[in-house]
């Protein structure tokens, strides 16, 4: 896109249908919310710059949006309908093309933005709205037109006859207008209908009137799917979540249910790599090529390697696993954790900012936490680090490489074991174990002979 466009987005709606008291916009569709939808496809069309119109909630609106670059804030201190929203982004003041969109319409592309924005030149209009066909116009503004086809006007749903009610054309909501536009027709825009509000529909037969150009570019469907509703907005991430696992299909990512998988849009899978039913990898996701992921797994904000198998029922989070290595069946990586290459973390076992060694294992039941293990360890089931101290203080556990790790023992940290120690089942172990030295730290077996005779 060549030239300058401005774009506001209404946000300051109050969103009652959603029952919420969170503000609409900030209610997330498959893992980002409506308004990220809405301003990051805008910005993959080249637009840089927002004027948010904010209201209810509008703090909160604001805080989430913080900081993102190109965006200002507009209040509209009372929700007196879309057109005294766009009104409140002060349009005099904008020396562009101006694209408008509400921003509860998550589902929007940015070749839908930049079709829309390329046909206001293609037919040299004044003004262009985007209107879609839709099988349930219920709730939609219905594109009115004369016998011969001319656009007259747009009709909200409260103030539609029962003819009109039948037009399936519907207004998207998205409207591109030549610099000056807005700035004249706005002002015209009066209240009179059954809501009281003032509509921005009404600046298209405010502009026929005045003579000028109207284009309605017919959008896909999607361009007109706002979110209204909780019910909606399921919709809307199912159909964001389907979109995702088709463009993974195509670059060659397996995907055994794509409409029981629920992967975010900035997620990457690799080539080769099999994703089972009930998955969902949350966003900040990296998979490589080739993983087996069975199924009801939880992965977010993490790296994962090549060759990669998550085993049903596991959790990832804010970790990281490389290459080869085995996790699961219901394993639990927490925040910070490290699976170094082909290390294996069985069923039960838990690791919380722990670093596992290449080729290590803890296949059962086990709590690695505050925990560094070397290479070639194995970790026997039930092992416990005690990190956690009576002053309320976390305390790390340090294994070397080569180390064997008997069933159940413990590690009261701070400890630390060498390379190549062995430590006898059952050891609690307080003191550090040097390296090639076997600890035990139990009790002797002691056997009364004919203790309990008949
Ligand atoms: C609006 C359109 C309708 C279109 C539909 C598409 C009007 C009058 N109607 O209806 O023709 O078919 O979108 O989804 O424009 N907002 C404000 N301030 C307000 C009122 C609304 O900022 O005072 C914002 C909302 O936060 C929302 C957007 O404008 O993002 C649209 O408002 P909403 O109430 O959802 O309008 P619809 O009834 O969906
Ligand atoms: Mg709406």
């Amino acid at each position: 896109m060549a030239k300058q466009v401005t774009a506001i987005v209404l946000a300051a709606g109050l969103g009652t249908r959603m029952k919420s008291h969170k503000p609409k916009v900030l209610h997330a569709a498959a893992g980002r919310t409506l308004i990220d939808h809405v301003i990051g496809q805008l910005s993959g069309a080249g637009v840089n710059r927002f004027r948010v119109v904010v209201g209810h909630g509008g703090d909160t609106v604001k805080q989430h949006l913080w900081g993102k670059p190109g965006v200002d804030f507009f209040l509209q201190a009372e929700q007196r309908g879309t057109a005294d929203a766009v009104r409140a982004a002060q349009v005099e003041s904008i020396e562009s093309t101006t694209l408008i969109v509400n921003g509860d319409h998550p589902l929007i592309l940015s070749d839908d933005y930049l079709a829309a924005l390329e046909s206001l030149d293609a037919t040299k209009s004044d003004l262009v709205f985007v209107s879609s066909i839709v099988k349930r116009p219920k709730g939609f503004g219905r594109v009115v037109r004369d016998k011969k086809g001319q656009l007259k006007e747009i009709v909200e749903e409260k103030d539609a006859s029962p003819a009109q009610k039948k037009i399936r054309e519907v207004n998207s909501g998205l409207y591109v207008a030549k610099k000056g536009v807005l700035a004249k027709l706005l002002p015209l825009v009066k209240n009179n209908n059954a809501k009281k509000e003032f509509y921005l529909t009404d600046i298209i037969s405010m502009a026929l009137k005045l003579k000028m150009k109207v284009h309605v570019h017919p959008g896909a469907s999607r361009v007109g799917r706002g979110v209204n509703t909780l019910e909606e907005l399921a919709s809307a991430s199912k159909l964001l979540y389907l979109r995702k696992a088709r463009e993974l299909m195509a670059e060659g990512v397996v995907i055994v249910d794509p409409a029981f998988t629920y992967i975010d849009g900035d997620v990457k899978v690799g080539e080769g790599t099999v994703i089972g039913p009930g998955t969902m990898l949350a966003s900040g996701t990296q998979i490589g090529k080739n993983c087996r992921i069975d199924g009801y797994t939880y992965v977010r904000a993490s790296k994962i390697g090549d060759h990669v198998e998550l085993r049903w029922g596991s959790h990832v989070d804010l970790s990281e696993i490389r290459d080869q290595a085995i996790i699961g069946p219901y394993a639990r990586l927490r925040p910070e954790s490290i699976v170094e290459r082909e290390a294996h973390v069985g069923n039960f076992v838990e690791l919380k900012k722990a670093i596992l060694g290449a080729r290590s294992k803890a296949n059962h039941l086990t709590y690695l936490g505050d925990a560094e293990i070397g290479e070639d360890t194995n970790i026997g089931c039930g092992t416990i680090t005690c990190n956690y101290a009576v002053d309320r203080k976390k305390y790390k556990t340090k294994i070397g490489k080569n180390v064997f790790v008997g069933s159940d023992s413990q590690f009261v940290a701070p400890v630390q074991v060498g390379d190549g120690a062995i430590i006898a089942s059952g050891s609690t172990i307080t003191e550090d174990v040097p390296a090639h030295a076997l600890a035990v730290a139990r009790s002797r077996q002691v056997i009364k002979n004919d203790y309990n005779k008949e």
